[in-house]
C-alpha cells in the first residue's frame, strides 16, 4: 500500500486546482453557478453551499493526511486534518444528498450522485471506526477508498474538459460521468488496498506501517 511521491504531487496539485477554481462558489455570486443549473441552484442554495463548502474542505485538507513524514513527524496535526476531513466528508455528503435528486440530467444522473454520497460516508465512516478500534491498516484502507471518491470531484472535471473538447452530447456524457467519475476510482481504491498474503496480513495493529508519500 504505497502511495509514491510523483503520485502524491499529481494528485494534491490536482486536488489543490479544482478546490481553487470552485472556490469562486464562495463570494455567493450566482454569475459562478453551473450555467444549466443556475435557476436549480438559486432554489437550493442552502444544501448546494453545505454540499461545497464541506467538500471543499475535504479535497483541500485530504491529500495531505497521505504524507508520511506529516504523518510520523506531526501525528498531533494528522489527527485534526483527520478530524477535519471527516467532518469536510460529513457536511459536503449530506449537501450532495439533498443535491442529487435536482441534478443536471435526470434520474439516472442523480443516482449516480446519490450512490457516490452514500459511498462516501461509508468509506468515511469506516475509516474513523476502524481508528477509533485502534486498526490501523483497515483505516488506511478505508480512508484511501475515502479520499478516492472525494477525487471524483477532479476526474469529474477532468472528463468534462474531455467532453468539451471533443464536442460530445453534453447531457448524455454527463449522466455517464455522474457514474465514470467514480465507479473507477474506487474500484482502483479497493484493488490497491487488497490484502495480500504477507507479514500485513492480519497484523491489524497499533503499529504504523506500511507508508505513503
Ligand atoms: C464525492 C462526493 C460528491 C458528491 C456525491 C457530489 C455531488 C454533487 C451534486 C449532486 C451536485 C449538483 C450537480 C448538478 O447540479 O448536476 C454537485 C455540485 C457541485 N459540487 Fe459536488 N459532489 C461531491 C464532491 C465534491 C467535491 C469534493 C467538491 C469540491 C470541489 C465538489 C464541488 C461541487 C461544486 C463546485 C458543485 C457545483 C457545480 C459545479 O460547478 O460543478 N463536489 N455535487
Amino acid at each position: 500500500m504505497r502511495i509514491t511521491r510523483a503520485g502524491w504531487a499529481v494528485m494534491t496539485v490536482l486536488s489543490t486546482l479544482i478546490v481553487a477554481a470552485s472556490a469562486n462558489y464562495l463570494s455567493f455570486d450566482p454569475g459562478a453557478f453551473f450555467t444549466r443549473q443556475r435557476a436549480t441552484y438559486l432554489s437550493h442554495e442552502l444544501p448546494l453551499y453545505v454540499h461545497i463548502f464541506g467538500a471543499l474542505v475535504a479535497l483541500l485538507v485530504g491529500p495531505w493526511q497521505f504524507s508520511r513524514r506529516l504523518r510520523e513527524r506531526r501525528p498531533r496535526l494528522h489527527r485534526r486534518i483527520g478530524v477535519t476531513y471527516l467532518l469536510g466528508c460529513l457536511v459536503g455528503g449530506v449537501g450532495a444528498l439533498l443535491m442529487a435528486p435536482v441534478a443536471y440530467g435526470g434520474a439516472v444522473t442523480g443516482a449516480g450522485f446519490a450512490c457516490l454520497a452514500v459511498s462516501w460516508l461509508v468509506t468515511g465512516g469506516a475509516g474513523l471506526r476502524a481508528i477509533l478500534d485502534g486498526r490501523v491498516i483497515d483505516h488506511r484502507r478505508w480512508m484511501i477508498r475515502s479520499f478516492a471518491l472525494t477525487f471524483a470531484a477532479v476526474t469529474l472535471r477532468l472528463m468534462l474538459v474531455v467532453v468539451a473538447v471533443a464536442h460530445l452530447d453534453f447531457r448524455t456524457s454527463y449522466t455517464a460521468i455522474a457514474w465514470l467519475c467514480w465507479v473507477p476510482n474506487l474500484l482502483l481504491a479497493c484493488w490497491f488496498t487488497r490484502r495480500r498474503p504477507g507479514p500485513e496480513a492480519g497484523a491489524e495493529t497499533r503499529a504504523e506501517s506500511g507508508a505513503a508519500a
